[in-house]
């Protein structure tokens, strides 16, 4: 394997070619901000939260589809890309209303940890009335809130490359543009299996797991053995 000689925030590494410069960073210990990028997908490249600058670039470009190159020098912060990344932080949550409705795991919400990791209040500045009904899809499992979602096409990635499966897909266009299941049906229409994979790698909780949102999450951790065989996969249920 060749590698490839690159600066990071004025570290000096050597990585593999052909590694993304966000994949680099992360290596060396430097977080990017991402929404859209999940290490089990495919890079997508939509939310631009990721930008980084690169020497002799005429624009900052997006870290999670940037191959390396050697001799390339990059920065991952600057007061141009903290502007830019608020600047996006708050047009997703100009579109982005949380009624309160959410499983307590706690850890979908990346676009709210975000925004307050830039010094920008989610609750002043998210829409102030929902555009979409709450809880729109019948299914037993999965709590579908569209007023949550950026459109960042992780469900539609995960159910894709890690079910191998198609339900979600796009529909409409710009402000219009919404996730939607088979040809805008309900998701058990949809031939939706209800694996749940779509709700763990939604970043916001626009999908959710609707037990537990209904009941609110377990507080304590449970080892167990469920009904459909003997193994026991000893899933933490937390
Ligand atoms: Fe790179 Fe969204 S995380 S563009």
């Amino acid at each position: 394997m060749s590698m490839v000689k690159i600066i990071i925030d004025g570290k000096k590494l050597e990585v593999p070619e052909g590694m993304t410069v966000l994949e680099a960073a992360a290596q060396a210990g430097i977080t990017i901000p991402t929404l859209c990028y999940h290490k089990d997908l495919s890079p997508h490249g939509g939310c631009r939260l990721c930008v980084v600058e690169v020497k002799g670039a005429r624009t900052s470009l997006a870290s999670c589809t940037l191959p390396v190159s050697d001799g390339m020098e990059v920065t991952t912060e600057s007061p141009a890309l903290r502007e830019s990344r608020r600047t996006i932080l708050q047009l997703l949550l100009s579109t982005y209303h949380d009624a309160g409705y959410a499983s307590k795991d706690g850890h979908f919400n990346e676009l709210e940890h975000w925004a307050r990791a830039y010094d920008l209040d989610p609750a002043s500045l998210m829409a102030r009335a929902p555009r979409y009904p709450i809880n729109s899809d019948p299914n037993p499992f999965v709590w579908v809130d569209l007023n949550k979602c950026i459109l960042c096409g992780r469900c539609i990635r995960a159910c894709a490359e890690v079910q191998g499966r198609f339900v979600w897909g796009l529909s409409e266009r710009g402000y219009d543009t919404r996730i939607v299941a088979g040809m805008d049906e309900t998701m058990l229409e949809a031939r939706c299996e209800s694996c749940g994979a779509c709700v763990a790698y939604c970043p916001t909780g626009a999908l959710d797991n609707k037990p537990s949102v209904s009941a609110g999450a377990p507080d304590k951790v449970v080892t167990t053995t469920c009904a459909y065989c003997g193994v026991g996969c000893q899933f933490d249920l937390h």
